[in-house]
């Protein structure tokens, strides 16, 4: 029976191997821990029905890089210093069955190719061997060889899906010793990578726990110009890395002499503290809309992946002057890289890289940023130093920072070159090639709807609705109007723009070109006469005239980012309130 099915496990192996190759051709970069992200949606690779095969690759190149990303959880591991908290996978015991039972000493002794690997999973022990021949990246699975899997897939939450399991299942070999997978629960208890995650604020909608993805609830969003620290959306691809600013140093390379090192200290005292007021927003934000004309990869962001804060640091063009730079280094280099301090299974640091005339620009206002609404940034936010690239996407501002790189390529890192760009709707996973699109830098024009939420009764005896929400704009560029309309965009309502705190005086216009931050805006708008149901609908035109499309679908891609169609929110109209009154 064990072997029958070790051959089946084989056979699928001969299967799998074909369809890997293929799968590589196009995007071979994604068997790396760097392309966990990607298999972070649901696991439904939505558009592709009848793409049976491919859906098989898939799924096989999920499970070789949930393998490959457990050994980041040992890596990242190394940058935690507390006493960690219970992990959270907890080891549940296998009921009885007909595999043999090993202990841990007979599974450690399965750790090379030649003794056969051997893994073990909540209680089971698989033979991984034929699994790691067909493997790119086979030497990095071998280090989970002859251990527990835990600690490795607890990185990320993904592993647990029932396919994954399902693939896996296929090489069990036995089962582990009840007294060893108590021990295991034991060691498991110090071996959770985000256990020194900082703590959030619960009033957050939480996308994914580990990594911490997160935004806040959209009517809260819109009650505050500044979004507070803690209500900030939060997108991290890896654990929080804990920086001791002490020993904090930030490297420069590319420019004429010898790499320039500096201290947090050298950042806060050499350079000027600049402030800006800018918008941070994830290229994923309101992908929960694309996601209903037909499914895409990524987190199911709703329309708070976007918060606006005050930040404070030293400006990067005073500090790539004082570091060498100049004509010459102008005439050759076009990008400036940044390297972040959390790094994933092979080492390799988030990465992602901005056009050099934005970072040495002197209107471009791109900071290293200490402070975020007037305090020290948070560790989520990249706590000591983060880049602060003010019109550009979420993406190329980088937390934690640890490199910054002066070149004449862009970031090599898997979210500069194959994420965060933009493609057709017909584009699907088996036709994309991310070489053929650029990174995303300046995002385009942008609006929601944070009051009334979706869903809301409205009562007919007040005759109007008020409505709230954001706009903003990439680029600098600034948000001049914003439309509302309820009956179907018969007729429009100019909504009032804010630029400031309520009850605050309206802050001056920022220069031309330099319109970082968001403005908040209402819109009070009668309810018309008999409608039970309503669909408000906005949009926001910039300083350009560039407005928003009016509908998802002509701008939807596979990975559900750009999403800025107009926004529509339906809500109910109660007729009985003016009876009752
Ligand atoms: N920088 C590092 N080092 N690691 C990350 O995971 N995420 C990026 C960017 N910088 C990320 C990073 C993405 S995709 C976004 S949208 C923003 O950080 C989010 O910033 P926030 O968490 O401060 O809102």
């Amino acid at each position: 029976m064990q072997h029958l099915r070790h051959c089946q496990g084989l056979a699928r192996v001969s299967f799998l191997r074909t369809q890997r190759a293929q799968l590589l051709k196009g995007v071979a970069p994604a068997v790396t821990a760097c392309v966990l992200p990607r298999w972070q949606s649901s696991g439904d690779y939505g558009g592709q029905s009848g793409q049976a095969l491919n859906s098989l690759s898939l799924r096989w190149t999920h499970l070789l890089a949930g393998l490959v990303a457990g050994t980041g959880a040992v890596l990242a591991y190394g940058l935690h210093n507390s006493q960690a908290e219970r992990a959270a996978t907890p080891i549940e015991p296998v009921t009885p069955s007909s595999f043999p039972i090993y202990s841990q000493d007979e599974v450690t002794k399965h750790k090379t190719l030649n003794e056969g690997v051997w893994v073990t999973y909540k209680g089971g022990v698989y033979d991984i061997t034929q699994f790691i021949s067909m493997h790119p990246g086979g030497d990095k699975i071998l280090l989970a060889a002859g251990g527990a899997l835990e600690p490795f897939w607890s990185l990320y939450a993904v592993h647990g899906q029932d396919h994954v399991l399902e693939i896996l299942s296929e090489y069990k070999v036995g089962e582990l010793s009840l007294e060893d997978q108590k021990k295991q629960q034991k060691n498991a208890d110090s071996s959770d990578p985000y256990s020194t995650d900082p703590e959030r604020h619960p009033a957050l909608n939480i996308n994914s726990l580990k990594p911490f993805n997160a935004e806040p609830p959209p009517a809260l969003l819109s009650d505050n110009y500044i979004t507070p620290n803690a209500l900030f959306f939060k997108r991290n691809h890896l654990p929080v890395p804990r920086v001791d600013p002490k020993t904090y140093k930030l490297e420069i390379e590319g420019l004429p002499g010898r790499a320039v090192s500096l201290t947090l200290n050298d950042l806060k005292t050499r350079f000027p503290k600049h402030t800006v007021t800018a918008t941070l927003q994830c290229a994923g934000n309101r992908r929960s809309e694309m996601n209903t004309v037909k499914q895409v990869k990524g987190l199911n962001w709703g329309i708070a992946a976007i918060s606006n804060a005050t930040w404070s640091g030293a400006r990067l063009r005073d500090v790539l002057l004082h570091a060498g730079f100049g004509p010459e280094v102008a005439s050759k280099a076009q990008h400036v890289q940044f390297e972040g301090l959390d790094c994933d299974v092979t080492g390799t640091t988030y990465g992602a890289s901005i056009p050099l005339g934005k970072a040495v620009s002197e209107v471009g206002d791109v900071l290293l940023a200490y402070e975020m609404n007037g305090e020290d940034i948070p560790p989520d936010h990249g706590y000591p130093v983060r880049v602060v690239v003010p019109g550009t996407v979420g993406a190329r501002n980088v937390k934690w920072l640890g490199k910054i790189v002066i070149s004449e390529e862009e970031s090599k890192s898997h979210w500069q070159q194959n994420d965060y760009k933009g493609f057709s709707p017909s584009t699907d996973w088996d036709t994309v090639d991310f070489k053929s699109a650029p990174a995303i830098q300046e995002l385009p024009i942008q609006s929601a709807i944070t009051q009334p939420a979706a869903g809301a009764t409205l009562d007919r005896s007040m005759e109007e609705v008020t409505v709230r929400g954001y706009a903003w704009s990439g680029g600098g560029r600034e948000v001049v109007r914003v439309d509302v309309t309820v009956d179907g965009g018969k007729t429009w309502h100019i909504a009032q723009l804010e630029n400031s705190e309520k009850g605050q005086k309206p802050a001056p216009s920022p220069p031309p070109g330099q319109a970082w931050a968001w403005k908040l805006w209402e819109a009070t708008v009668p309810l018309p006469a008999e409608a039970q149901e309503l669909e408000i609908m906005c949009k926001a035109v910039d300083n350009s005239y560039n407005t928003q499309p009016d509908s998802v679908a002509p701008i939807w891609n596979l990975r559900g980012v750009l999403s800025n169609a107009w926004h529509r929110v339906k809500v109910n109209i109660n007729e009985d309130s003016e009876g009752e009154e």
